[in-house]
């Protein structure tokens, strides 16, 4: 690939880039990691930041995704869990987030059979008020043998679900309770919505949303007065068009799960390494794992990353740096949701924010790359 021939100075109109990191000892390459206490994305220009859809609550620029950190999940010998966890790790993590100004964090009922929440619901001890919480509900599960047993979607069942994820996370409220079931029959989504609603009206959710990438169950969701966000697969590698514009017009925020291609965009994973039979990415991985197979990248997503990496690292951005700026530059509508395991992994992931956004010929040439005729 030649030279990307832009220029990747901060854009005044984003005003989002918090100041230049300080020079590293030496004088030499500044550290993409972040060396101090200050709340990065507490720093970001109001008009820069994002808001939960139609409602008025602020969630910055960079929620944190919660998956990874439930640990082991099956489906007979499927793995749908991200092996072994530390929980003391995890939680060292979150808080770092929280310091560093992370408002969103999201989880799942399902994640690591309820472990995830719970996890949540210890490091939130005090710090409740800080955060913005996103759950979901619809996958059933063994909480003793952490084995998916099904799924449900009916308003005696949801209202069942909401009250033990309130338990686990130690709250009274959730904030976003979203809908799991990625390809639930759009003609059964209205009375999923309406429970939904209910729950509103008794005060165990704030607002709802759907984890789908499909719009037309997404439309009769967004018509839902407390509907708030959409949930949906995305990252620079594999865009998501019609769910952005969906919520470019609704004016409901994209929230996007695996902004990092589930560690691949990171470059830390190559052809030759193995990952674990517990591991969704593993070896044991569900029919619809796409970035890796047989345990290892797939080559053909790693080709992708080849083609744009350069891109992704402008101005000193390590790739996955890059990958996060590139949703920044995308759309004023999305708000990625980087998953993680440790403090180090949330430092250099909220070390982008010192970069700010892509520059937007950047993110056209990405799309030129790895559209139908690009190379990769
Ligand atoms: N159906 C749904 O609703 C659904 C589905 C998927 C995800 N989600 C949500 O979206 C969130 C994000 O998606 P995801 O977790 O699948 O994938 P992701 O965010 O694309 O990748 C996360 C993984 O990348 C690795 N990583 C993160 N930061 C790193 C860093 N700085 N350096 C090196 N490695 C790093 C970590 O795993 P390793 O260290 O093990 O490589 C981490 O668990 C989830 O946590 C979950 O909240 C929702």
């Amino acid at each position: 690939m030649n030279e990307p021939h832009f220029s990747d100075a901060p854009s005044e109109k984003h005003a989002l880039a918090a100041p230049a990191p300080p020079a590293a000892p030496g004088g030499g390459q500044t550290s993409s990691r972040v060396a101090c206490d200050e709340p990065l994305l507490g720093r970001v220009a109001a008009a820069s930041r994002r808001q939960l859809g139609r409602s008025d609550i602020d969630v910055g620029l960079l929620g944190l995704g919660c998956w990874a950190i439930g640990g082991p999940l099956w489906q007979g010998e499927e793995a749908h869990g991200w092996g072994r966890v530390d929980d003391a790790q995890s939680i060292r993590a979150i808080h770092r987030a929280l310091d560093l100004g992370v408002v969103l964090l999201d989880t799942a009922d399902v994640y690591g059979a309820g472990h995830s929440e719970s996890v949540l619901g210890r490091a939130l001890e005090g710090r409740r008020q800080q955060v913005v919480i996103a759950t979901k509900f619809g996958k059933t599960f063994n909480e003793f043998t952490h084995q998916l047993t099904g799924e449900n979607a009916s308003a005696h069942y949801v209202r069942q679900a909401c009250e033990a994820s309130l338990r686990r996370l130690r709250t009274d409220v959730i904030d976003l309770y979203q809908f799991h079931l990625n390809g639930h029959d759009p003609a059964h989504a209205a009375a999923v919505r309406e429970t939904l609603e209910d729950l509103v009206q008794l005060g165990k959710i704030r607002h709802y949303g759907w984890s789908t990438d499909f719009p037309d169950g997404a439309r009769v969701f967004a018509e839902g007065p407390h509907c708030a966000a959409l949930q949906f697969q995305m990252n620079a590698l594999d865009d998501a068009p019609a769910m952005v514009e969906l919520c470019e017009q609704t004016g409901l925020l994209g929230i996007n799960r695996g902004p990092l291609a589930m560690g691949l965009l990171t470059g830390k994973y190559r052809p030759g390494g193995q990952l674990g039979i517990d591991d969704v990415r593993g070896t044991k991985s569900p029919a619809w794992m796409k970035y890796f197979c047989d345990g290892r990248p797939n080559p053909r997503w790693l080709r992708r990353l080849e083609a744009v990496r350069e891109i992704l690292q402008l101005g000193g951005r390590t790739p996955v740096q890059g990958a996060l700026a590139w949703f920044w530059a995308r759309s004023p509508s999305v708000l990625p949701i980087p998953g993680f395991r440790t403090a180090a992994q949330v430092e250099e992931n909220l070390g982008a924010l010192r970069f700010g956004p892509l520059p937007p010929p950047a993110v056209t040439e990405i799309e030129t790359l790895l559209g139908p005729d690009g190379e990769a």
